[in-house]
């Protein structure tokens, strides 16, 4: 190599060095800009923004740590996207009600853009959102959401429930599998039309993939703020094995959607599939919201949002059972008075039990399985209270923060229904503050079926039995896991048939 060839070659290097370090810093000094006018928040490191401060932690812990420093309304990095947090009942009413129109939208990302293909609830927003939902909630409605016609069924799958726990003579067990698969029979009813023995091995099979997704998409929230990942070697975030339960998942809904096609009776539509193809034949198959992957993914969203959720409460409400017997006594107290034992609760019975009510609405409260509902995000620059929300970033409604809200609940980390009771022992009207299903415009879309489902669940099963520890000195713990649920850890108890 001559003295010309060994300079070309230092030069090359060196111009490429230069290009790499002009390329980090403008990099580097891109995630350090702080837009004028964002909510305020800790800024964080260059890249990975706030990730090491909420490493190990419990994000509510942070959260409510980041309420106190920085108000109702902050703004954290988490990878390149911002994160915007909305706290209390004032501003999260004045959010997602007054101003529903910039903060009722789901952010994009691989998930919901690559696999859910804009589809469904957690995957769409504007128009496509809008008609979706429209049409879910009217066809769930004329199939019973919130009236009597449902409750037969809803009753039917009560009386499997309790006769198999029945056949637990007692003895501790956990009762998660039994209570998954019970409420989500309740979804395959309206949905399929049928229910399935609890121990047929598809039906089984069916839910520990719903369950094995359910908990693997809460470690996939990675791909959503740092998209590359995905192309790591492996399955670090398990983003293969979503897209391989999700293939599975969906084979088994469209081999439900292709039987019910064929033995379709337009003028007698039997579940919401059928009352789906109905709106299909009229609307054609190219309308991005009445074709097949759009049915396949909303029954999908039925089965996720539908089954984990009212199946956890039930598991706190029993939790909370076992820890507070004279509560426990004065529940039965009143279901004895109303019910008596020669017949199964009804929705007829509600108005007359309002210690139920109050019970129901405390384990909604203190189950707060939701903390951080399900994020929004904004799909254009946002203006609100003075600052401005950029276009991509994502909105928690921070549920939370109402639900341990001390001005509105006092004492609020106790169990006691008894708060939502006035001196004449009828609601007092506080059960509305409690906002487990969120607010606004994507206010959960199932929550008359889940209100109906935990009145006639819970009552069924302490008009039958009496909840006991595992053993006397071994009450469950209170500890919770964060993923897409707040869920109790797994526990053991006894129930003891009443004579
Ligand atoms: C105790 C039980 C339940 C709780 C606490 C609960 C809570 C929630 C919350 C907090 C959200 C997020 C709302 C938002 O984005 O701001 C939600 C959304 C949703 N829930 Fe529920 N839910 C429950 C049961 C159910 C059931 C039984 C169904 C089934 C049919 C259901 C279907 C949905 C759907 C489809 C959405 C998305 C709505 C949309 O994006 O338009 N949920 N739920």
């Amino acid at each position: 190599m001559d003295i010309m060839d060994y300079l070309s070659l230092l030069s090359f290097n060196t111009v490429t060095v230069a290009i790499v370090v002009v390329l980090l810093i403008l990099l580097v000094s891109r995630s350090l800009q702080w837009p004028a006018n964002l909510p305020p928040g800790p800024t964080g490191y260059p890249i990975i923004g706030c990730l090491p401060m909420l490493k190990n932690r419990n994000l509510l812990d942070v959260f409510r740590e980041l309420r106190g420093k920085y108000g109702d309304v902050f703004c954290l990095k988490i990878g390149p996207k911002y994160t915007v947090v909305i706290n209390g009942s004032k501003a999260l009413k004045e959010a997602f009600v007054k101003h529903a129109d910039d903060f009722s939208d789901r952010p994009g990302g691989y998930i919901t853009e690559v696999i859910l293909k804009n589809k469904g609830f957690g995957g769409s927003s504007g128009e496509r959102w809008k008609r979706t939902r429209t049409f879910s909630l009217s066809t769930l409605r004329d199939f019973g959401f919130g009236r009597r016609s449902l409750e037969s069924r809803l009753q039917e799958e009560v009386t499997a429930y309790v006769d198999a726990i029945e056949k637990l003579n007692g003895k501790p067990h956990d009762l998660k599998d039994l209570t998954v698969q019970a409420i989500s029979n309740n979804i395959c009813s309206i949905t399929f039309g049928n229910r399935y023995e609890y121990s047929d091995e598809k039906f089984k099979r069916l839910i520990s993939l719903f369950a094995d997704n359910f908990r693997l998409v809460a470690t996939a929230g990675a791909v959503m703020n740092y998209p590359w990942v995905r192309f790591l070697p492996g399955d670090v975030f398990n983003i293969k094995q979503i897209i391989n339960n999700f293939d599975k998942i969906m084979a088994f809904v469209t081999g439900h959607i292709e039987e019910h096609r064929s033995s379709l009776d337009e003028n007698s539509p039997r579940d919401f599939i059928d009352a789906f193809l109905v709106e299909q034949q009229k609307h054609g198959m190219e309308d991005p919201v009445f074709d097949d992957m759009n049915l396949t993914v909303v029954v999908m969203a039925l089965f996720t949002a539908g089954t984990d959720t009212t199946a956890t409460m039930i598991r706190w409400a029993i939790l909370y059972l076992i820890h507070n017997k004279p509560i426990q006594d004065k529940l039965r107290q009143e279901i004895l008075t109303v019910v008596g034992t020669s017949r199964l609760p009804s929705l007829a019975d509600k108005p007359a039990m309002p210690y139920y009510e109050a019970f129901i609405t405390e384990v909604l409260r203190m189950g707060n399985i939701a903390p951080l509902a399900v994020p929004h995000g904004a799909k254009k620059d946002i203006h609100f209270r003075g600052m401005m929300i950029p276009n991509g970033s994502m909105i928690i409604p921070l549920l939370d923060s109402v639900m341990t809200d001390s001005e509105m609940f006092e004492n609020p980390y106790k169990f006691e229904p008894e708060r939502f009771l006035g001196k004449d022992g009828q609601l007092n009207g506080k059960e509305k503050n409690v906002i487990a299903f969120s607010l606004g415009r994507r206010v959960c879309l199932g929550e008359s079926l889940a209100r109906m489902e935990l009145f006639l669940f819970l009552t069924s099963l302490l008009q039958r039995f009496e909840f006991l520890p595992e053993s006397p000195d071994k009450l469950p713990s209170f500890d919770s896991t964060l993923g897409l649920v707040r869920a109790s850890k797994d526990y053991s108890c006894r129930a003891v048939k009443l004579s």
